[in-house]
């Protein structure tokens, strides 16, 4: 079967070029200036007219939490509405986070994960490895997982008690890291300072959202990324830290880069467009904006984008970690620690990345690079994904930028009961979207089905000198 698209502007981090896109199967074939296919005689099965639209490589959301358990609860989407929602959005591949338990090994959990998206996942996915127990054998295990791969491994500076991994820790598991490749990703915030003023909020009769972004000062954050910063130094492994929310954190990581270090950054699209104000929105409607590290002031966001501009902010990946209002945030209703952490975001982080082009923040090259070429490259999956060219995967999304769409609850199709942008109107819209050269979305309908989404062994990551 094969299909041609023709008539759009391929966007590659290299630029906007017309050209028309062969299809073979689930492979890309060929990249031809606009009309070649009709001079060469090619017929193909099927034509798809993309005139005045982008083509661009397929999306690579490379942080999301499905099915995972948390405060109590699990996260609301899985494999399944999670990355139908997400391809409703551009996103071709994602890349999740089995979670070791306290005791386990990170088998058990890379195991369960699999059983978690096998016969679910609507596009392709590979998974990074949660660390929430550093030991001996979690440790010889890393190699084990890189040679599965899994590539990448998340340790946690925050949650006390839950996730949190020692200095002592940490460096056990970059030493490894630096021996077998992998990359060390960081969740950096200061986690025992925090619970120190957390402790006092809460003596002081402080129990609103609004609570946890004041308890959480980006000084934590800062602190914590520049103590990373130099375990990395001193070991020698590869750092990627995510969720990255604030200018002081992305100049910590910039100085690493100056210095040519292996260091790179990732910022979500909450911390691009949404604030600290949404915290302490009346009538508990701030647990909605409930994320680690918290929303931060306004004006930290044109910090992000000049991050992203410059490089220093390498990806733009969603955190996506959806709690229904009701009833999974009311479990903070009278104490702000109780309110499950995160943010529904899978469906939306393309649009968002557009919405950053039009307001001038970013370019064109610069949205697929940090949205889908970066993704592939910095996790190991990179030529197979993140590129329109002879040899990839026909991961393939059609977009126009003309058209406009308002964001609702009502038609958004994440398994959650709210959005963080309700009423906002976005300008683009996902028009056709091919995963593996099969057309699973087109003139809105999702045709494609559980299960034919594949587990991506990934290689180390590609960025490492
Ligand atoms: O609030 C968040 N970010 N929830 C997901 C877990 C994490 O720390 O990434
Ligand atoms: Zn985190
Ligand atoms: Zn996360």
């Amino acid at each position: 079967m094969t299909t041609l698209i023709s008539g759009g502007e391929v966007v590659s981090p290299q630029g906007v070029t017309p050209a028309d896109v062969l299809v073979d199967g689930e492979t890309i074939t060929a990249v031809l200036a606009p009309g070649t296919a009709q001079t060469l005689g090619l017929v193909p099965d099927k034509t798809i007219d993309a005139t005045g639209k982008y083509v661009l490589p397929g999306g690579i959301d490379v942080h999301t939490h499905l099915d995972m358990p948390f405060g109590g609860t699990f996260s609301v989407d899985d494999f399944e509405t999670g990355t139908r929602a997400a391809a409703w959005g551009g996103t071709t591949t994602i890349i999740d986070f089995p979670v070791q338990k306290k005791g386990g090994s990170l088998q058990e959990a890379v195991d369960t994960w699999h059983a978690k998206a096998d016969g679910k996942a609507c596009i392709d996915y590979g998974f990074h490895a949660i660390l929430a127990d550093v030991n001996e054998s979690s440790l010889k295990e890393m190699d084990v997982l890189v040679d599965q791969g899994v590539t990448s491994f998340k340790l946690f500076m925050a949650y006390p008690g839950v996730f949190l991994s020692t200095d002592d820790q940490i460096m056990q598991a970059m030493y490894r890291a630096a021996d077998n490749g992998a990359t060390i990703m960081m969740h950096a915030e200061n986690g025992a300072a925090i619970d120190q003023i957390v402790t006092r909020a809460i003596a002081a009769g402080h129990t609103e959202p609004k609570y946890h972004g004041l308890t959480r000062p980006i000084a934590l954050e800062a602190e914590a990324v520049g103590r990373a910063t130099r375990m990395a130094e001193v070991t020698g492994a590869p750092l990627y830290f995510v969720h990255l929310s604030s200018g002081e954190a992305v100049d910590v990581v910039a100085q690493a880069r100056d210095a040519g270090r292996n260091v790179f950054g990732e910022t979500c699209p909450q911390y691009l467009f949404l604030d600290e104000s949404d915290l302490a929105r009346p009538d508990f409607e701030g647990a909605k904006y409930v994320c680690t590290p918290a929303l931060r002031p306004q004006e930290e966001q044109a910090k992000l984008w000049r991050g992203l501009r410059t490089n220093d902010l390498s990806v733009v990946a969603t955190d996506h970690c959806p709690f229904c209002f009701v009833p999974d945030k009311q479990l903070g209703r009278d104490d702000f620690r109780a309110i499950p952490n995160g943010l529904p975001g899978v469906e939306h982080r393309m649009d968002l990345l557009h919405m950053g082009v039009t307001k001038g923040e970013i370019g064109l090259a610069r949205w697929v690079e940090i949205a889908a070429a970066t993704p592939a490259r910095m996790f190991g999956l990179y030529p197979r994904k993140g590129t329109i060219s002879p040899g990839a995967d026909a991961d393939i999304v059609i977009y126009d930028p003309q058209a406009t769409q308002t964001v609702s609850a009502q038609t958004h199709h994440m398994n959650v009961d709210y959005s963080v942008y309700e009423g906002w109107e976005f300008t683009g819209r996902v028009e056709t979207v091919l995963s593996r050269g099969e057309v699973i979305l087109a003139d809105g309908e999702f045709s494609g089905s559980p299960g034919r989404g594949h587990f991506q062994q990934r290689s180390l990551s590609q960025y490492l000198v």
